[in-house]
């Protein structure tokens, strides 16, 4: 049985209908999957009503989960390591406050990013299933990075061509005010650089790489101005013609790519349940200009 893939934006987004994840799934499935998956960026799964068990099954045919590194704020799941909770109700059940240390650092993801940059070999993608999703906010945009790559206007593209950016995980405590990293926390996880241009290793195309709330300096530019370019960067980017914003039914899975997009969250009323589970898959090799 094949599957069906419908577009849902023109820069990018796409939706794969024929899977069922509870089931298993073979070679040609994957492969197919996985074609979509380098041509449409961003892959949205209907209805697929997994466990966790089921969703990190699902996630190795891709590659390895991501365990987070990062466990004072319990953002990792306590009975299933490879799940990372974006959500705003815990473990036991209890809807949690923005102002909590894990709602704080959650709330850096209504900023561009894309997950897990600061490690020196970055994500390959991600999987989120919204399991209780909101109906006042909460719509997940993501962008097409190859796209902005290949329209930034000539004076930002002398800027990035050739340069590396830091991307810091502690800078989301400083982005966000949430607190900081423990020391060992910060030890496991020192800052990292990486090229400000992107070569896709399975596409072969170019990307903007840039992240909101990691990246903590530029290559040969002061901080005030580094700031400055990534805001500048950032706003080109976010313009509507590369955009797919995902309003979530329950039970949609969506499976993004980290090396070519970025992706924000809207804000969505803190007093309403929202309930996401998120696997990373774990990047095999550095990031390279290419
Ligand atoms: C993520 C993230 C998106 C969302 O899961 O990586 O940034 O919709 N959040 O909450
Ligand atoms: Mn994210």
């Amino acid at each position: 049985m094949g599957i069906t893939v419908k577009p849902r934006h023109p820069a990018l987004g796409a939706e794969i209908l024929g899977i069922d994840m509870r089931q298993p799934i073979d070679a040609a499935t994957v492969q197919a999957v996985s074609d979509a998956w380098m041509k449409h960026l961003v892959l949205v799964f209907p209805d697929q009503r997994v466990s966790d068990a089921e969703h990190v099954a699902f996630t190795r045919k891709f590659g390895e989960p991501e365990i987070f590194h990062q466990t004072s704020l319990h953002l990792r799941s306590d009975r299933v390591r490879e799940i990372f909770l974006v959500s705003n109700v815990d473990e036991q059940d209890r809807l949690m406050t923005p102002a909590e240390p894990s709602q704080k650092q959650l709330s850096s993801s209504r900023q561009w990013h894309t997950d897990s940059s600061y490690r020196p070999m970055p994500s390959v993608g991600s999987l989120l299933h919204g399991i209780e999703i909101s109906r006042t906010g909460g719509i997940t945009q993501f962008i097409n990075m190859y796209m902005v790559y290949d329209d930034l206007p000539e004076g930002l593209r002398k800027q990035v061509e050739g340069r590396k950016a830091r991307h810091d995980f502690g800078m989301l405590s400083r982005v966000v005010g949430s607190p900081p990293p423990t020391a060992e926390e910060q030890a496991a996880m020192p800052p990292v650089w990486h090229p400000m241009v992107r070569c896709h290793p399975v596409t072969g195309r170019k990307s903007l790489y840039i992240s909101s709330i990691y990246n903590d300096a530029i290559e040969g530019m002061a901080d005030g101005p580094a700031r400055r370019l990534i805001e500048e960067l950032t706003e080109f980017a976010a313009q509507p013609k590369y955009m797919y914003r995902h309003v979530w039914e329950p039970h949609d899975v969506v499976m993004w790519d980290n090396r070519c997009t970025v992706h924000a969250v809207t804000p969505h009323d803190p007093g309403e349940r929202r309930v996401m589970h998120r696997t990373t898959i774990v990047g095999r090799e550095p990031v390279t200009a290419g």
